[in-house]
């Protein structure tokens, strides 16, 4: 019997309802042209939920979506709450209940998409980051020592299991034999500074690595890898992080593949449920204009049926876009893409109609 996929769907805060029903047009189009069966569980969490309620993510729905076969989300992030309320509640506790350990961001220039670096084109920017997701410096281990007074002490501990950084290591090496592009794995750390931690990250690096004589392996202090992410971002094949790192070189991969309206990414845990979603943010100045680029969400549609094993699914969706980006689009900005958010979602839709 064929499979009817699951998909929890969570359009969250700002802008994430709008780019989540343009990633759904999408998705419904590529399903009827290639034949895949799916049931949508909506999710309203998010900011105005909380706001309401007092709730961010109650227990029993994070057992609800353990049986889904995918979640999409929009975005989380509320004007109105307490920075980190919101973070910690819904998404931090997503990634962490679900055991989502990998953060997968493929850093990928689109033709005809701007890129902000002289004379680099898609031939140069075409890496995928592989950032751990469950450790490091989000685990919220730490505390404060005497808080409010002149003597106050803020801990903030970065937490790396042997368990958790070979893990990670290992998705790395294995995202880099299957992508088969130029079979190297670059670590991002700090062995300088950071003595233990990436001592730890470094000696598993090396030594998982042997299992995989196929790919070379490469090491890179994380500030050094900003300034080649800059200057020789063709250097990289797979990128592979702790959380903190991983975070922050992912924002910037994001901007030289043309920002926000355009970067997606996946939660992964390869034997339990992966959640995908656009990377940017709620974005609430633009919400329910109408102007926000919808393609990181569409992107990270093409993402999750990737993972689903809908690899035919997925190509066309990744084919669409690049078709809409070259031939419809103007810039990924937002108010400045020439054509409107619903817009863009018609049109990756009636590409994939028409495709062969
Ligand atoms: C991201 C975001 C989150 C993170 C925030 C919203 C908690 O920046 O997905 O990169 O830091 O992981
Ligand atoms: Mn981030």
């Amino acid at each position: 019997m064929e499979k009817t996929y699951r998909i929890a769907v969570i359009p969250g805060d700002g802008t994430g309802p709008e780019v989540i029903a343009e990633g759904l047009k999408v998705l419904k189009a590529v399903a009827e042209k290639v034949d895949i069966k799916y049931d949508l569980i909506h999710y309203d969490f998010g900011g105005e939920r909380y706001l309401r309620t007092g709730e961010t993510l109650p227990d029993s729905a994070i057992e609800e979506l353990r049986q889904a076969d995918a979640i999409y989300l929009g975005a989380i992030g509320h004007p109105d709450v307490k920075s980190g309320i919101l973070e910690k509640g819904i998404l931090l506790n997503l990634r962490f209940s679900l055991d989502q350990y990998i953060n997968l961001r493929p850093v990928k220039l689109y033709p005809g998409v701007e890129t902000p670096l002289k004379e680099k084109g898609p031939e140069h920017i075409d890496f995928v980051v592989v950032r751990e997701n469950t450790e490091g410096l989000y685990t919220g281990s730490g505390g404060f020592v005497k808080k409010g007074t002149p003597d106050e002490i803020a801990i903030q501990e970065s937490i790396n299991t042997r368990k958790g950084v070979e893990r990670c290591v290992r998705y790395a090496f294995e995202y880099c034999r299957k992508r088969d592009k130029a079979k190297k794995v670059t670590l991002c750390g700090k062995t300088n500074v950071l003595t233990y931690a990436f001592d730890l990250w470094e000696r598993v690096f090396y030594e998982v690595g042997q299992e995989y004589p196929d790919i070379e392996k490469d090491y890179a202090h994380v500030d050094a890898i900003c300034m080649w992410m800059v200057k020789n971002p063709e250097w990289f094949d797979v990128i592979v992080t702790d959380n903190m790192f991983g975070d922050i070189i992912t924002d910037l991969g994001a901007t030289i593949q043309g920002g926000m309206g355009i970067a997606a990414g996946g939660n992964i845990n390869p034997k339990g449920t992966s959640m995908f979603e656009p990377i940017g943010g709620s974005a609430p100045k633009y919400t329910g204009k109408n102007i926000i680029n919808p393609l990181a969400a569409i992107v990270a549609c093409h993402m999750m049926l990737d993972h689903l094993g809908e690899e035919e699914a997925a190509r066309l969706v990744e084919r669409a876009v690049m078709e809409v980006i070259q031939k419809n689009m103007k810039s990924m900005e937002a108010g400045k893409m020439g054509v409107s958010t619903t817009e863009v979602g018609d049109l990756v839709a009636k590409y994939i109609h028409s495709m062969e």
